[in-house]
């Protein structure tokens, strides 16, 4: 089964096939990065404009590279929530479109749902229920997956998300979005424990925060600068970038030791951060635990995941008519919207 996914909740425009859930046939996007860099973060209106500017293109060089017409797909897969509510309704209304225009399934796909879904596509034997860590720019969850749509949140942030955080100390630091692959790259060449950064006391076993790391970057950033010092950019990222995937890893791991699950996971955005992976590595190794990366072509926003998840929607029945509208929030375990009433 040929699954067209689509996927516009952020900056980037992207499209992809996948065969069955688990084979990618093509995967292309645009990404407006690059301009939103210029805004120092994403300027929503423009994700908006750029994505009703590329969309077309990047649907159809899709459907190419699958040698696909869109008669040729089996369904259309698309993110309808969570995300910028402007970015993800050009995607729906474009999904709708060609369901329509196709006489196709339209199915709607969560985000955070996707981004999981991004490791069926790496590892083809990996099946639910595991535990995932998923962390990107606007969430970072402890999931328990106990199908491949059914979920429970263990633990989440109470404030800003790992990627966010990621992204602020990029820009206090001068660095340039986005943070996190900027923040790596500066911590290559600095000690992590130049700076003495704080480990954040949270209620709930697994709940994370990043914003008193986060602004205790910036005021040590602030004091030198009125003391007319610079802070050492390596030694703060190094420095940053090892307390943020301390926090992140204790907390994947202590879920697996009390749960007692043997295959974790961790995917989104922050997944890419070679740091965390190697922590969390070493952790696993040390519970007995399997661990299960996404390639790192897969961490960051792809369609690829949205079509893979939009096959176990669909298998689940989980499809909406043309009235689907686009969700600015929706909690990852949450029914879809047309089974509520
Ligand atoms: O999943 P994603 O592409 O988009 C959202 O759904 O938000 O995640 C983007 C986030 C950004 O905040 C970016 O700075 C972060 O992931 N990120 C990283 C790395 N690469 C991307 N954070 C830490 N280390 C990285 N190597
Ligand atoms: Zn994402």
């Amino acid at each position: 089964m040929n699954i067209l996914g689509i996927e516009s909740s952020c900056d980037d425009t992207c499209a992809a096939v996948v065969c069955d859930g688990r084979i990618v046939l093509s995967s292309c996007t645009a990404s407006s990065a690059a301009e939103q860099n210029l805004y120092g973060g994403v300027v929503p209106e423009i994700a908006s404009r750029r994505h009703i500017e590329h969309i077309s293109g990047v649907v159809r060089a899709a459907l190419d590279e699958a040698g696909l017409t869109p008669d040729g797909v089996d369904a259309v897969a698309v993110t309808f929530a969570p995300g910028l509510i402007g970015a993800v309704l050009v995607g729906v209304n474009f999904a709708k479109g060609l369901a329509l225009a196709a006489d196709k399934p339209l199915v709607p796909v969560h985000h955070l749902r996707g981004h999981i879904a991004a490791l069926y596509l790496t590892h083809p034997e990996l099946e639910p229920p595991f535990l995932c860590l998923v962390a990107s720019g606007g969430h970072s969850h402890i999931v328990e997956v106990r199908d491949y749509t059914r979920f429970r949140v263990l633990g989440r942030t109470v404030d800003d998300a790992a990627g966010e955080a990621f992204d602020k100390v990029a820009r206090t630091l001068g660095l340039g979005y986005p943070g996190g692959p900027a923040v790596s790259k500066a911590a290559e060449k600095g000690d992590p424990r130049a700076y003495d950064l704080p480990t954040p006391h949270v209620e709930g076993a697994y709940n994370v925060s990043f914003s008193g790391l986060k602004t205790a970057v910036l005021n040590i950033v602030n004091k030198a600068a009125m003391k007319g010092e610079a802070v050492r950019v390596p030694d703060m990222a190094a420095s940053f970038q090892y307390r943020a995937t301390e926090i992140l890893a204790e907390k994947l791991l202590a879920a697996a030791r009390d749960t007692g699950e043997k295959n974790i996971c961790l995917a989104g955005g922050v997944a890419a951060n070679a740091l965390l992976r190697e922590t969390l590595a070493a952790g696993a190794q040390q519970l007995g635990a399997r661990l299960y990366l996404p390639e790192l072509s897969l961490c960051g926003d792809n369609a690829a995941m949205i079509a893979a998840q939009g096959y176990y929607e669909y298998r689940a029945g989980h499809t909406a008519d043309l009235s689907l509208n686009g969700l600015a929030t929706l909690g990852i375990e949450e029914p879809f919207p047309e089974q509520r009433v």
